[in-house]
């Protein structure tokens, strides 16, 4: 079988965060209930100088070369937080990153499944086509409202993956099982910039899709919980990959290493909050940025879940070397520590901007943002995107 991987991954999210001993504070919370009982310690704030096209051409800057570039032919883009109702993100990051015109580009949704449809998608495509490379994105802003049980699980981001058959960070090793049911656990009418959720019972689907492909994929590959050296969850927020982890230790003759690396792979997560599409992959690389203990060749389960519902369990089997590993950690770590925190009104007042950010023609100024892509405006129904500040004409 063609060997098929992630060849490159990158991470972006906005300047801003808010810490969540804050936001307990202002919502007459016990801290500790946000810092434990959900597993969160700050949530990223996406200012309305971001969308889901810019976060993800922020992030897929730091990685594409010229080269890789020539050889994109797919561009899928994973999010719930799509910017039209009709146009694919795909279209305009085509643009802005300057990837050539000769490709498929379009947008997937399915909650916080878009990416890993991507990436399937991507697996197949590149078995085909061994010579090119696929550009996967999962990106999304988490946004449930200001005092609702959701907030504590809101955050946002893009995670940006070079799929090719010269795998650096992880290869797949083409083994699933998904399992997919109309279920109303959270979901977000067309009509609505906040999405409409029923928080526990989708704690409750979650673990049971979990259950599901993870007991199916057993059953299809002869394997058990010993044949992985850890898991990277889906997590909307922390605590939710516990939950479904604790599920499977009581199979495992490793528990102690299965919880060491779980912790090394919610350590970004915990920092940024939920990225619906995008959260899967941040544990993927903060699992390899941050585990002591991950050998290459380590066989590493990946459950994805998106409300609605899907789900799939997947493995991939480590490449990523120390070299490779320290690339990941040093510039993740470097974006999370250049952010500045926000007091609870400066977070309630970006937040609120944000959710106007597109409903009419206007010019979108009021903040400076350094990133090089920011979203600029709307002018005729036409958004506008700015390069270094510039609007690109
Ligand atoms: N110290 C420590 N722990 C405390 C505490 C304290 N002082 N006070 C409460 N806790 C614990 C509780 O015991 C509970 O722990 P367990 O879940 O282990 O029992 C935890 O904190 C949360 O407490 P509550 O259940 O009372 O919290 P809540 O009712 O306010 O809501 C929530 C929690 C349902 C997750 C809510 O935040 C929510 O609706 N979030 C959005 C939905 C979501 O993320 N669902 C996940 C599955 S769906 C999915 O994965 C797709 C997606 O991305 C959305």
């Amino acid at each position: 079988m063609t060997k098929v991987g992630i060849e490159k991954m990158a991470f972006f999210t906005s300047g801003y965060y808010i810490g969540m001993d804050e936001l307990a504070k202002s919502r007459q919370e016990d801290p500790n209930k946000y810092k434990i009982g959900i597993g969160q310690m700050q949530q990223s704030v996406i200012p309305a100088s971001q969308d889901v096209v810019t976060l993800a051409a922020n992030a897929s800057d730091r990685i594409l070369t010229a080269a890789d570039k020539e050889k994109i032919t797919m561009v899928v883009f994973g999010t719930e937080t799509g910017v039209d109702n009709s146009k694919a993100a795909s279209m305009y990051l085509q643009e802005l990153l300057g990837l050539r015109k000769e490709a498929r580009a379009f947008e997937v949704k399915q909650a916080c499944y878009g990416a890993t449809a991507g990436v399937q998608m991507a697996i197949d495509y590149l078995t085909l086509h061994p010579d090119e490379k696929v550009l996967v994105i999962g990106a999304d802003i988490a946004r449930y409202g200001l005092q609702t049980a959701g907030e504590v699980t809101q955050g946002g981001g893009a995670v940006s993956m070079l799929l090719s058959t010269n795998p650096k960070i992880v290869e797949f090793e083409g083994k699933s099982s998904f399992h997919s049911e109309n279920i109303m656990d959270f979901w977000r009418p067309l009509y609505k910039k906040e999405a409409v959720v029923d928080g526990h019972y989708s704690t409750n689907v979650y673990i049971d899709f979990f259950s599901k492909t993870f007991d199916d994929f057993q059953t299809k590959y002869s394997m058990t919980v010993n044949d992985f050296k850890a898991f990277a969850f889906h997590l909307p927020y922390t605590k939710m990959g516990l939950k479904a982890l604790k599920t499977i230790l009581p199979e495992s003759n490793n528990v102690d290493g299965l919880l060491s690396e779980f912790e090394a792979s919610k350590k970004y997560s915990a920092e940024v909050g939920n990225l619906y599409t995008g959260s899967l992959y941040l544990s993927l690389m903060s699992l390899i940025a941050n585990s002591k203990t991950l050998q290459v060749g380590d066989r590493i389960g990946l459950f994805s879940y998106g409300s609605g519902a899907q789900g799939e369990f997947f493995s991939a089997k480590v490449i990523a070397d120390d070299e490779a590993r320290t690339v990941i950690k040093n510039q993740v770590d470097e974006l999370l520590a250049k952010r500045d925190s926000l007091t609870t009104p400066e977070y309630e007042n970006m937040y609120t901007e944000s959710l106007t950010a597109d409903s009419n023609d206007h010019q979108n100024d009021s903040l400076p943002d350094t990133a090089k892509f920011t979203f600029g405006g709307v002018k005729n129904d036409k958004r506008l995107y700015k390069r270094f500040g510039e609007i690109i004409e």
